[in-house]
Order: C-alpha cells, then structure tokens, then sequence
C-alpha cells in the first residue's frame, strides 16, 4: 500500500479549515471565500476578500458559549474561568474580533465555535506495544465519522491534565479503577502544545489542543476494558504502521506522527 504522506507543519496549518468544497459544518448554505496559499498570510493584500460573516444559532444563550457582546471580553488574559491566552502568540484585535494568527480562512465570525479567539482542548495518546506494533487508542467521532485522538474541550477552570483524564474516561473507558489511572497517568509526555487545523476554524475563532502520550509499557492496561461513550460511536486500538494510511480528524495525523516518532517509527 502507498506511504500516507503526513501534512507538513507549514502547510497543514491552514488546509482543512480552507476547505470550500463542502458547506459548513451544520450550516446550511455557507461556504468558505477560496483563498490560494499565498494569500492566506494577512500581511498579503487580497483586496477582493469578504467572507461570509457566520456565527451558528445554536451557540445563543448556551453556557458554554460567548455572547455577542465583544466589549466584555478579556482578549490575551485569563477572563474570569475563561482561558483566553493562546498557546500560539498574543493575537491581534481587529474590528473588535480576534484575529487568527495563522491567517485567513475564507469565513469570518465564530462558526460554530464557542468562543472567539483560541477554543482550547486536549487530546490524550494511550499508547502500548501490542506483538512487536505500536497501538494507540482511537475512536469514530459521532460528529464526522472520521477516527480521532479521545480528545475533548477544556471546560471554564479546569486544568489540562484533568481534560485528558475525564475526555478518555468519558470517550473510551468501560470503567477502571482509580489506581490504575492514576499508574497510566503518571507516564504522560506532552507531544505537542499549539494551533489545530480545525474544518470548523474561522478567521476570528480558532481551535488549539495540547496532545500528551500515556505509553503503558508494564501491561498496566491488559486488564481495561474499552467502550465508546460521550461524543465517540466507537472506540479500539489503531495500529501504527509506515506503510499503512492513517487517515484521521483534523490535525490529529500530524499528532500520530510526533507520537510515533517518539516511539522511533518515522511515517
Ligand atoms: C476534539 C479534539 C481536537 C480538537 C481540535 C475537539 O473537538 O475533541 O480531539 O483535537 O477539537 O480539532
């Protein structure tokens, strides 16, 4: 089978939330202006550019959400619970919105998107050598069926670590003792930290994560048992292999890579 050649970092950046084939996720009738490579950069001038304005109905009034009221809003701090701060750099304010510092994306407003600027999340890698293969847990996201790091939104207040912890419970986990999560837990090894390419990032609305392997190389998980629940439709061990392809949600086959770089297999 052909070598799946992984996104490069300075392209996958903006590839997947540029995508103007496909209307936006649950909209109706929104797609994405086209922005060429070389004009997604704000410092190139596009004179011709004015994307859709599209904030979905659905965030109204939910309390995970912002408001409309941009006036209130904290940019770049720690706002009230609401992590503001992005892993990337200190982003611009332009016309009241922020801006994504990784360019244009041919669609202004939040989207879908909770929250203006960085909606943070967290994606934990369990991982285990299983007959000689490197293995890591996956699951079908409910959402666009694609296989998927079980990695989930930081919620107002809480620490990364803890997101990690209650996204793989939550997603993959059919009961475990406390113990033995807590064993798995104390191998964690952050991978990577920073921007998603995300089929729901807007110009003003961006994901980012922060990705962290769990390798149990003691059999801590030989007894676990593994069950689809919360966003996933299902969940099982993935296996790496250069001569397979991996095709996962956004940005998560650029994780897999770093991942099986640590383990020393090179995609
Ligand atoms: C997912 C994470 C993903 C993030 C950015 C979240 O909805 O649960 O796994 O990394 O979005 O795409």
């Amino acid at each position: 089978m052909r070598k799946h050649i992984l996104m490069d970092l300075p392209t996958f950046v903006h590839t997947k939330c540029r995508d103007t084939s496909k209307v936006y996720l649950r909209s109706k009738n929104i797609f994405r202006q086209f922005v060429p490579d070389e004009l997604v950069k704000w410092e190139k001038p596009f004179p011709d550019y004015n994307p859709p304005d599209y904030t979905s109905e659905n965030l109204r009034g939910k309390p995970w959400a912002d408001s409309e009221n941009l006036d209130e809003m904290r940019w770049n701090e720690l706002d009230g619970k609401i992590n503001r701060v992005s892993h990337i750099t200190k982003y611009r304010i332009e016309n009241k919105r922020p801006q994504n510092p990784f360019g244009r994306t041919g669609l202004q407003g939040r989207g879908t998107l909770g929250r203006w600027g960085p909606n943070h999340a967290a994606d934990p890698i369990v991982s285990r050598f299983y007959n000689g293969k490197l293995q890591f847990i996956a699951i079908e996201r409910g959402d666009t069926g694609e296989m998927a790091i079980p990695g989930g939104m930081v919620d107002p207040g809480e620490d990364v670590n803890e997101t990690l912890k209650r996204e793989f419970t939550e997603e993959a986990l059919d009961g475990i003792d406390d113990k033995t999560l807590e064993e798995l837990w104390k191998t964690g090894a952050e991978l990577y930290r920073g921007y998603v390419d995300d089929h729901r990032n807007t110009d003003n609305a961006w994901m980012e994560t922060v990705v962290v392997n769990f390798h149990d190389d003691k059999g801590i998980l030989n007894e676990v048992k593994f069950k689809a629940g919360s966003d996933a439709k299902n969940v099982r061990w993935l296996t790496i292999s250069p001569s397979e392809c991996l095709k996962l949600y956004a940005s998560h086959e650029h994780f897999i890579r770093l991942f099986a770089e640590r383990h020393n297999i090179h995609l």
